[in-house]
């Protein structure tokens, strides 16, 4: 089915030769701006139990100790700056998009540094630290500051409603057919950062490479799908994401 509709897609294109890249970027492309990775050694996980902060059974349970986690965590967005990943990826998606072609930025990181590096096509699966929303009239909203259990929600004045737009582990990530749709016509995808560990994040390589898409990992060591891409580099992404930018935007 899937080798269908990407052979329908390709069709439609008439075969053209505009590059269609799909990314998906993990907590590994924001290490070097200084946003902590999950999985490392001193990782977010080293420090917290993610059944008490990222599940909504932690949440039921203790609301507030799960605003407090994302409360730091929106506050230290503020301390950081998008890197030479993060520009070199918005760089990348101007030069393809003035050729006709088009790069998506799917992403699980709940930062902002891919919009403050300046890319335009991000999809945040796993939601956004900046957004929260309303369990009880489900307005999503911009929010900058911290939340209690005691916050008002400005749209329909519930209290105690407002919680981070964010997926927690057991729930859906979101945009899941837009991101199938982008896969299936990419002549290119990309995994930058992530140690592929979360689900559905990292069927993405198994999905591409069954529609022949060629894929290739950027990341600091092999990630535990190293074996299903067909190209792999591996250092930092401060170093190795410009340079592969460069020798696609040279045409090498
Ligand atoms: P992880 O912490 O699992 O993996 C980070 C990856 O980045 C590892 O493979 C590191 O080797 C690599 N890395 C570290 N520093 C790097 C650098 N400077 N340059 C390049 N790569 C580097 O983070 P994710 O794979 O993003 O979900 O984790 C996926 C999901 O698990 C997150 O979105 C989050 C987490 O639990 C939820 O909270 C639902």
């Amino acid at each position: 089915m899937r080798r269908l509709r990407r052979a329908v897609i390709l069709l439609k294109r008439g075969m053209r030769e505009e590059q269609n890249i799909v990314i998906l970027t993990g907590a590994g492309i924001s290490a070097d701006s200084g946003v902590p990775t999950f999985r490392d050694s001193g990782g977010i996980w080293a420090k917290y139990d993610y059944r008490e902060v990222a599940t909504p059974e932690g949440y039921a349970a203790n609301p507030a100790l799960v605003h407090e986690f994302y409360n730091l965590r929106r506050a230290g967005l503020r301390q950081v700056e998008p890197n030479a990943a993060h520009t070199a990826l918005a760089q990348l998606e101007q030069h393809l998009s003035s050729r006709g072609g088009e790069l998506t930025i799917v992403t699980q990181n709940v930062d902002d540094l891919h919009e403050r590096g300046g890319a335009q096509n991000i999809i945040h699966m796993h939601g956004e630290l900046t957004k929260v929303r309303c369990t009880n009239c489900s307005e999503v909203r911009i929010w900058r500051g911290d939340l209690t259990p005691e916050t008002v929600c400005p749209d329909c004045a519930a209290v105690g409603c407002l919680r981070p737009d964010i997926v927690w582990f057991g729930e859906m990530p979101m945009f899941m057919d837009l991101i199938e749709e982008k896969v299936a016509a990419a002549n290119l995808f990309v995994s930058i950062g992530t140690s592929g560990s979360v689900y559905p994040a990292a069927g993405f390589v198994g999905v591409a490479q069954s529609l022949g898409v060629q894929c290739m990992e950027i990341n600091l060591e092999p990630s535990e799908n190293a074996y299903l891409f067909d190209e792999t580099r591996y250092g930092p992404a401060v170093k190795a994401v410009p340079e592969w930018v460069m020798e696609i935007i040279k045409g090498k």
